[in-house]
C-alpha cells in the first residue's frame, strides 16, 4: 500500500474570498471548482474506493431496496482503517474552505462518508442533514467531492437557496414522501433551486447542513463516486438525541449531551 506521505500533500492552501463567503451565507450552498487536481484525485481515488467497498454494508440488488437505499451506497468513516484515506479526509485545505465559507474560525471533522450512486442507481429525494445531528450549531457543512468526472445526465446536487434559513423543514426521513412534501414547500416558499451541473473529479459543492438538496437518478452504466466530508465548527457541542439522531452519537465517540464535540472522532482538521 502507498505510504500516506507518498500521496500528494493536500495543505491549506486555498483561499476562499468575500464574495464566496457572502454568497454562501445567503444561498446556503456554493461550488468551488478545482480544489483537487485531477492529479490529486488519480493518487487518492483507489485508495478511497477500496475503502468504499471494503466498508460496503448494503449488498441486496437495487430492486430489492427502497428509494433511500436505491439513491446511493453510503460508507462511513474511511478514515478510521487507513491512514492514506485519512489524508485526504483530514485535509487541511478542504477544512479551511469549509472553515472560510462559514466565517469560523476551525473546524473538526464530524465524519467522512463516500456516496456511490451506483448504474441504474435511484433519485435521491429532497432532504436536510442537520436533522439527523445531535450538535448545539448550525455551523456545520458538507463537502461533497466526486472521484471522477460526473457528466451533465448525472449532475451533481440541486439545491433550494436559502432554505438553510429556515430551520427543520424536512418532512420528515428521507423518503419520498419527504421529497412530495419538500417540493411542495419549495414551491409554496417560492424558493430558487440550483444545480451547479456537471463537475470534474476533484471539484467540489459545499452545503450548510440545513440547506435542502437533492440529486437525479443515474441513467449511465458507470458509477457515480462521491467522498464526502461532514465538519462542525470548532466549540460546538453535543445535545441529547432525538430518535432520529440516536444512531449519529456513534461519530461522537461517546461525548455526552452538552460536552463539547473533540473526542478521537472528532479531531481538529484547520488550524491544521
Ligand atoms: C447524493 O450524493 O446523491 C446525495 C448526497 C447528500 O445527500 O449529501
Ligand atoms: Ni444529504
Amino acid at each position: 500500500m502507498d505510504q500516506p506521505e507518498d500521496l500528494p500533500d493536500l495543505g491549506g492552501d486555498r483561499e476562499i474570498d468575500a464574495d464566496q463567503r457572502a454568497a454562501y451565507a445567503a444561498d446556503g450552498h456554493a461550488c468551488v471548482r478545482g480544489l483537487a487536481t485531477a492529479e490529486e484525485i488519480e493518487a487518492y481515488r483507489p485508495l478511497l474506493l477500496a475503502g468504499a467497498e471494503a466498508n460496503r454494508w448494503e449488498h441486496r440488488p437495487l430492486e430489492e431496496r427502497d428509494t433511500y437505499g436505491r439513491a446511493f451506497l453510503q460508507m462511513f468513516n474511511l478514515w478510521q482503517h487507513d491512514p492514506a484515506v485519512a489524508r485526504f479526509v483530514l485535509a487541511p485545505r478542504f477544512g479551511r474552505v469549509a472553515a472560510d465559507l462559514m466565517g469560523v474560525p476551525g473546524v473538526r471533522l464530524y465524519h467522512d462518508q463516500a456516496l456511490v450512486k451506483e448504474a441504474g442507481g435511484g433519485y435521491t429525494p429532497w432532504h436536510q442533514d442537520q436533522g439527523y445531528w445531535p450538535v448545539d450549531t448550525t455551523d456545520t457543512i458538507t463537502m461533497w467531492m466526486p472521484l471522477v468526472d460526473v457528466p451533465a445526465e448525472i449532475g451533481s446536487m440541486t439545491f433550494a437557496s436559502g432554505s438553510h434559513h429556515l430551520g427543520d423543514v424536512s418532512g420528515g426521513a428521507i423518503s419520498d414522501a419527504s421529497d412530495q412534501a419538500v417540493d411542495e414547500l419549495i414551491r409554496q416558499r417560492g424558493l430558487g433551486t440550483v444545480s451547479h451541473g456537471a463537475l470534474a473529479a476533484g471539484d467540489a459543492t459545499f452545503h450548510a447542513g440545513w440547506t435542502l438538496h437533492a440529486a437525479a437518478p443515474n441513467p449511465t452504466s458507470a458509477d457515480r463516486p462521491v467522498m464526502t466530508v461532514i465538519y462542525v465548527a470548532d466549540g460546538s457541542h453535543v445535545t441529547e438525541p432525538t430518535d432520529q439522531q440516536r444512531f449519529d452519537m456513534h461519530w461522537l465517540g461517546g461525548a455526552k449531551p452538552g460536552e463539547p464535540v473533540g473526542s478521537d472522532l472528532n479531531p481538529l482538521i484547520w488550524p491544521a
